[in-house]
C-alpha cells in the first residue's frame, strides 16, 4: 500500500431504462441480459475510506450512525473480495451518507458501492481504469457497475468477471431527459433485490425476457442518440413492464405495485397521448421514474403532485461518473 490511506468519492445512483433482473451466475454477478441506464444528477453517496493496519476492524458509519447490521455485513464481505483480488491487507474505516432519504424510490446500492469501490481502491494507492472499477463495483451491487461511468451508460453481460463491465455511450448533455420520481410509499422494499435475482429462473417468461433484452437495448440506445422520444417511451415501458411480469410469475411471486402505482402509470400513458413526453419505468418497488424532456418536466411535476396516492416528487437530471471529492480543498 502507497502513502495514501484515505480517499472520499461520490456517485449518483442510476435509472435502467433496459432492466438487469436475473444473474447467469450469481456469485459473479454475470447478469442474464445486457441493460441500459443513465446516472441521476444531484442525487449522491459520498464515501470515505481509510485503510488502517490492524487485521478484523471493519467500521462503518452509515448517514453518521454506526452500523453493525446487514448493511455493514454486505459492506465487509465486499471488502474481503477487494481484499483478495487487489491484494490489499488491513481493516477498512468506512463514512457513507447519501444526499437522499431512503424510500424515496431511488435505490442506493448502486450509488453505494460505486462511491466505495472507488474510494477504497484509491485510498489503497491503486490506479485502475474506469472499465476495472465498473467490474469491481459489480460484485458489490449489480447495477453499481453502471454508476462508475457518466451519462448514458451500458452494462455488457460478458461471459467472465473481467468482461462484465459498463461503459458510457452518451455524456450527461446529449439529452437533458429528466426522471421525475413519484414516490407513492416511503416504505422499505420487503424483498431486497439480489433475493429477486435468485428467484427470476423461477418465471416461466425470464427466458422469454432474457432473450430479447439485446434487441431492445440496441432500440433503446438508438432512440437516445437519435433523441427520438416516441421510440424510447415505447422501449423503455415495455421493458419494465416485463421485468415486472417477471417478478409477478415468479415463484414465490413478487407483487410491487401499489393501487397508486397502476393510476400513475395509466395517468402517464394518457399525458403521452395528450402530447407530453413522459414515459414511465419501475424498478423493484412501488414508485413511478416517469422520463420526460426537459420542457415537460414542469407541467409533468405539477400533475403528479395534483394526484392523491402520490406523497413526494422528486426530479434528476442525467449525472456524471463516479469521482474522488478533495475533501480538503
Ligand atoms: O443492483 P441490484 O442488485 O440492486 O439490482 C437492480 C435491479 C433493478 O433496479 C430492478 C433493475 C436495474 O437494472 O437497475
Amino acid at each position: 500500500m502507497s502513502e495514501t490511506h484515505s480517499a472520499t468519492a461520490r456517485a449518483h445512483p442510476n435509472i435502467a431504462f433496459i432492466k438487469y433482473w436475473g444473474n447467469a451466475d450469481d456469485n459473479l454477478r454475470l447478469p442474464a441480459n445486457p441493460s441500459l441506464s443513465m446516472n441521476l444528477d444531484g442525487l449522491y453517496t459520498q464515501t470515505t475510506v481509510t485503510w488502517l493496519f490492524e487485521p478484523n476492524a471493519d467500521r462503518l458509519i452509515l448517514n453518521r450512525q454506526p452500523d453493525t447490521g446487514t448493511a455493514f455485513r454486505r459492506v465487509s464481505a465486499f471488502l474481503n473480495i477487494l481484499r483478495a483480488r487487489l491484494n490489499i491487507t488491513g481493516s477498512a474505516q468506512i463514512e457513507s451518507f447519501n444526499n437522499f432519504p431512503m424510500g424515496a424510490g431511488i435505490a442506493s446500492s448502486a450509488s453505494s458501492f460505486a462511491a466505495l469501490t472507488l474510494a477504497a481502491v484509491s485510498a489503497a494507492g491503486i490506479q485502475l481504469s474506469e472499465r476495472a472499477l465498473s467490474t469491481l463495483a459489480r460484485l458489490g451491487s449489480g447495477s453499481a457497475a453502471r454508476s462508475i461511468p457518466g451519462g448514458f451508460v451500458e452494462w455488457f453481460t460478458g461471459q467472465s468477471h473481467d468482461e462484465s463491465f459498463a461503459e458510457s455511450f452518451a455524456p450527461p448533455d446529449h439529452w437533458d431527459l429528466v426522471d421525475i420520481i413519484a414516490v407513492v410509499s416511503s416504505e422499505h422494499k420487503t424483498v431486497v433485490s439480489q433475493e429477486g435475482h435468485r428467484s427470476a429462473n423461477t418465471s416461466d417468461l425470464q427466458a422469454a425476457r432474457v432473450a430479447g433484452a439485446a434487441e431492445r437495448l440496441a432500440a433503446c440506445k438508438t432512440a437516445i442518440l437519435s433523441r427520438d422520444f416516441k421510440r424510447f417511451a415505447e422501449v423503455v415501458e415495455h421493458d419494465s413492464n416485463l421485468m415486472h411480469a417477471v417478478m409477478m410469475t415468479s415463484r414465490p411471486p413478487l407483487f410491487y405495485w401499489l393501487p397508486p402505482t397502476l393510476e400513475v402509470m395509466a395517468r402517464v400513458r394518457q399525458w403521452r397521448a395528450d402530447g407530453l413526453k413522459v414515459c414511465y419505468t419501475l424498478d423493484a418497488g412501488p414508485n413511478i421514474h416517469c422520463i420526460c424532456v426537459k420542457n415537460d418536466a414542469e407541467q409533468v411535476r405539477q400533475e403528479l403532485s395534483a394526484l392523491s396516492g402520490v406523497v413526494d416528487v422528486r426530479a434528476a437530471l442525467p449525472g456524471g461518473p463516479a469521482a474522488l471529492v478533495d475533501v480538503n480543498g
